[in-house]
């Protein structure tokens, strides 16, 4: 009796492991056809670059675009060490042929994408007394037409896969035109006007559409800003983002305290506001910005 139980077990332990490894093959199957497909724009610095790290540590693939290939090569080079599939794609949001090209390829790439993070953008300096058309151009078709070139490429790919979720970055300047700064401040009203205007239709398609709108955040971007109260790391901004967007929020505002000051600033008589900001010293452009 003892002898024959000890003969069948090796057929036992043959039938454990057979099991167990279709077990994990399965369960590996089920979670590669469950990975989430993220599109980010300025993944190559910054908050970009930090949400895809960010992103690729919670097992999300990824699709990056930006100008810089170089930057974009290395940062898949980096996601695919650990395990994450990831596709660099080289674009200028400024150019509609660009960005088309490259949320096409994203879709045939992974086949579908249900995270798109909007975050590429630029920021200069608006002087009022040398005021350029052209520099305000600038910072318009990057950040206002650059998502909205995106827009016109991923609404219809997510109607038709039947839903998704759109980020883009705005900002807190967004709230009220802050002299020296006002060209971007428009950009990012703009922007975030843009996506309260959008979201109420599309959330019935499925569709959800987030504004996110940090305070200062240390980047490249604001390497030269001098003294920034309440500044936040990359790394901080992209975890808080991530967790907001996992939790459903619409808007995502941080931190709190300029958050609420910028809502202050909002609501405050144009005679205080233009008193306070009057004070402050006016933007001189250099010889070669103007
Ligand atoms: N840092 C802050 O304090 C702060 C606060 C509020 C909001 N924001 C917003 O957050 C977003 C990211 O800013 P950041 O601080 O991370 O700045 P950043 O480090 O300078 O990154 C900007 C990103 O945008 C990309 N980009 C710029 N122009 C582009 C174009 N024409 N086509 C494609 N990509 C372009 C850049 O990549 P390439 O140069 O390789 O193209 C880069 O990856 C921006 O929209 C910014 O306005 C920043």
């Amino acid at each position: 009796m003892l002898a024959g139980g000890f003969y069948y077990l090796p057929v036992y332990q043959a039938f454990l492991w057979i099991f167990l490894g279709t077990f994990l093959k399965v369960f590996l199957q089920i979670r590669q056809v469950m990975k989430q497909i993220a599109f980010i724009t300025g993944a190559s610095s910054g908050i970009g670059l930090a949400l895809a790290q960010e992103l690729a540590a919670n097992g999300y693939e990824l699709a990056l675009a930006a100008r810089r290939q170089e930057q974009l090569s290395l940062l898949v080079s980096d996601v695919e060490r650990a395990g994450i599939r990831a596709l660099a794609l080289p674009c200028d949001v400024t150019d509609p042929v660009q960005v088309k090209h490259a949320v096409t390829s994203a879709k045939d790439h992974f086949g579908r994408i249900d995270l798109a993070i909007l975050s590429a953008g630029i920021s200069e300096a608006t002087s009022a007394t040398q005021f350029i058309a052209s520099r305000f151009e600038r910072l318009l078709r990057t950040n206002l037409l650059g998502v909205a070139y995106c827009l016109e490429e991923l609404l219809p790919l997510m109607q038709q896969q039947g839903g998704g979720t759109i980020a883009a970055i705005s900002s807190l300047a967004g709230d009220r035109g802050i002299p020296g700064s006002a060209g971007y401040c428009a950009t990012k009203a703009g922007l975030s006007t843009l996506f309260d205007g959008l979201r109420g239709e599309l959330r019935q398609q499925g569709i959800r559409l987030v504004t996110i709108e940090p305070g200062y955040v240390r980047t490249p971007m604001t390497e030269s800003f001098g003294n920034m109260p309440f500044a936040m790391s990359a790394e901080d901004s992209a975890r808080l983002i991530l967790e907001r967007l996992v939790a459903g929020d619409r808007v995502i505002r941080f931190p709190l305290m300029p958050s609420l000051v910028m809502k202050l600033m909002r609501i405050m008589p144009v005679s205080l506001f233009d008193l306070i900001t009057a004070k402050r010293r006016p933007v001189r452009l250099k010889a070669e910005e103007s």
